[in-house]
């Protein structure tokens, strides 16, 4: 059976087997060393001026995490929404006592952005997802918002779970919340962040969340609590393979993959160009169960939709070690079967 799923996703044989071992003691200078070797790879594929955070968790979380460091209760928040994903983006602000004003949009457009948030007034943050993995949604370009955020004098918060470095960020965003089981093709366990501006929050964070600590301990390569040690071996094999690609090339290689799938399936796609994403494809189906039964007789995992889409749409990603003859294969047994 091979993932073609929103993740995690199918991992490299190499990447497993540094996986496989006994965790070294986090104190250790070995362990420093490695976990010195993967901030620094990691600094290498989003390269401009963050400090980039390991935490143990899941990308829901680094994403609470970003959140829970910015926003004050009553602080107003735009939450740019365009799926499940911006949705749980919002959730998230809420359970912070953050005011919520959401602007539904099918793709980020700064200016709409900026206009709503000089119609609210005081905004304190801006968040959106990058990839919105729910409707297989790029919002390319995503940096762009960076300038309206400063403009506003307000912190901009960027869920990238699904995204970087497939779909890469190509410049600097204040916060990025992203996680090791999609684009970075290792196993799940590990909520990543970039971060480039101190945490303004005057409200106590919990310990497990607080970014202060969390920076502190990616600089100083002592990290508060247990790191997902693991899953760092398995980071430091996966981003190796990743920057060997380098991150245009990486890009790429993924655009190359959702082109097979968007350019011959017999369904209709859900974003439209230039917003398709390149990691998790997402099409219209009038039978998403059948199909995703059909595609499990010949070994292959997808999804259907979310929410209220979850009877209406299949997702296939094509992240982690997948071929383009696998997914000739997926529109080979879809396009029999939907005919
Ligand atoms: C855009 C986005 N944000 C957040 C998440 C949540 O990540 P996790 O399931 O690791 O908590 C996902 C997971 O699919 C996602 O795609």
């Amino acid at each position: 059976m091979k993932l073609l799923t929103p993740g995690p996703v199918q991992l490299p044989r190499e990447v497993l087997e540094a996986v496989a071992r006994q965790p070294l003691f986090h104190r250790s200078v070995e362990f420093r060393e490695v976990l010195g070797r993967v901030v620094e790879k990691l600094r290498m594929v989003y390269d401009y001026n963050s400090t980039p955070v390991i935490a143990p968790g899941t990308g829901t979380l680094a994403v609470d995490i970003a959140v829970y460091n910015y926003v004050d209760p009553g602080d107003r928040v735009l939450v740019v929404v365009n799926g499940v994903f911006g949705e749980r983006l919002a959730e998230s602000v809420e359970s912070r006592g953050g005011v919520v004003y959401k602007l539904n949009l099918d793709h980020v457009e700064p200016d709409v952005v900026e206009d709503y948030a000089r119609r609210i007034g005081d905004v304190k943050v801006v968040a959106v997802v990058h990839n919105e993995t729910s409707m297989g949604v790029a919002n390319r370009f995503v940096e762009k918002l960076q300038g309206v955020a400063e403009s506003l004098g307000a912190i901009l918060i960027v869920d990238s779970v699904s995204g970087i470095p497939a779909e890469p960020i190509r410049g600097r965003v204040d916060v990025i919340a992203t996680a090791s089981h999609k684009a970075f093709l290792a196993p799940p366990g590990a909520s990543i962040l970039y971060v480039s501006v101190e945490p303004k929050v005057k409200t106590k964070v919990p310990p497990s969340m607080d970014l202060r600590r969390l920076v502190k301990g990616s600089t100083t390569l002592n990290p508060p609590y247990t790191p997902p040690i693991n899953v760092v071996y398995g980071l430091d094999v996966s981003l190796d393979m990743i920057l060997k690609l380098g991150v245009d090339g990486y890009h790429e290689v993924h655009r190359l993959r959702a082109q097979t799938l968007y350019s011959s399936l017999k369904l209709e796609s859900v974003a439209r160009e230039p917003y398709r994403s390149y990691t998790v494809t997402a099409f219209w189906a009038p039978n998403p169960d059948l199909i995703v039964r059909e595609l499990r007789k010949h070994g292959y995992i997808i999804a259907r939709g979310m929410g209220v889409y979850e009877d209406k749409m299949i997702r296939v990603g094509v992240l982690g070690d997948v071929s383009i003859d696998d997914l000739r294969r997926v529109v080979e047994v879809v396009n029999n079967f939907v005919d």
